[in-house]
């Protein structure tokens, strides 16, 4: 078997139309927890990585903050600049993170990375944001990795945290854990996390 993330990013390139065609209504968690990055940010600049369809970063932008859009899938990117929006592909595991923003926010992205690339993402984070600025992520609550053909009928890889992991590798790559909430879930439940630079 190939590479879990490139297996995974290859499903949600052909998978993409399906992703974004799925009803979706934001939860109120999710939009308690994106009003707060937001907040916390004032009106500042995000980098998003894995934005899919983009509905989060317009979220974001009714609050007056500005979203660097990104993805490491072509066909998510595409379908935001077909919406008019800028962005721009980005492979958080392989690519350099350019600019200073006030926060990296990653809406049910990093879950598919390896720990220890979620390691060099958290490190890689760092170094584009600000004094203060944030990480604010959501991964699945749980323990080791699965694999999952649910929604997409394609495979996506998946790695479970618990809080005690995220706050020792967040500590490790220069992030202060400000909040971690547990969010109930279909199959898993959430973690919401934020994450300030120290
Ligand atoms: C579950 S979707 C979440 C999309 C969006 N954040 C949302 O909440 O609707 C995961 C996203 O991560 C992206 N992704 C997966 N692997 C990636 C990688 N290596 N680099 C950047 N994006 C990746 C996928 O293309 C997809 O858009």
């Amino acid at each position: 078997m190939g590479d879990a993330g490139d297996i995974t990013l290859a499903s949600y390139e052909a998978g993409a139309n399906l992703y974004a065609a799925r009803p979706y209504v934001m939860g109120e968690a999710m939009a308690r927890y994106l009003a707060r990055i937001a907040k916390l940010v004032e009106g500042g600049t995000i980098l998003e990585l894995g934005s899919g369809p983009g509905r989060d970063a317009e979220y974001l932008e009714t609050f007056g903050v500005s979203v660097t859009r990104t993805d490491g899938a072509l066909a998510f990117v595409e379908m935001m600049r077909a919406q008019g929006f800028t962005a721009e592909v980005l492979d958080m595991r392989t690519e350099q993170f350019n600019g200073t923003y006030d926060a990296v926010v990653a809406n049910a992205v990093l879950l598919h990375l390896r720990r220890d690339e979620f390691e060099v993402v958290a490190r890689k984070s760092r170094g584009v944001v600000s004094v203060e600025g944030l990480l604010a992520f959501t991964v699945k609550k749980g323990d080791g990795t699965s694999w999952s053909n649910a929604k997409l009928g394609l495979p996506r890889h998946y790695t479970y945290w618990q809080d005690s992991q995220l706050r020792q590798v967040l500590g490790s790559t220069g992030w202060e854990t400000l909040s971690i909430e547990t969010v109930v879930g279909s199959t898993a439940d959430w973690l919401f996390v934020i994450a300030r630079a120290n």
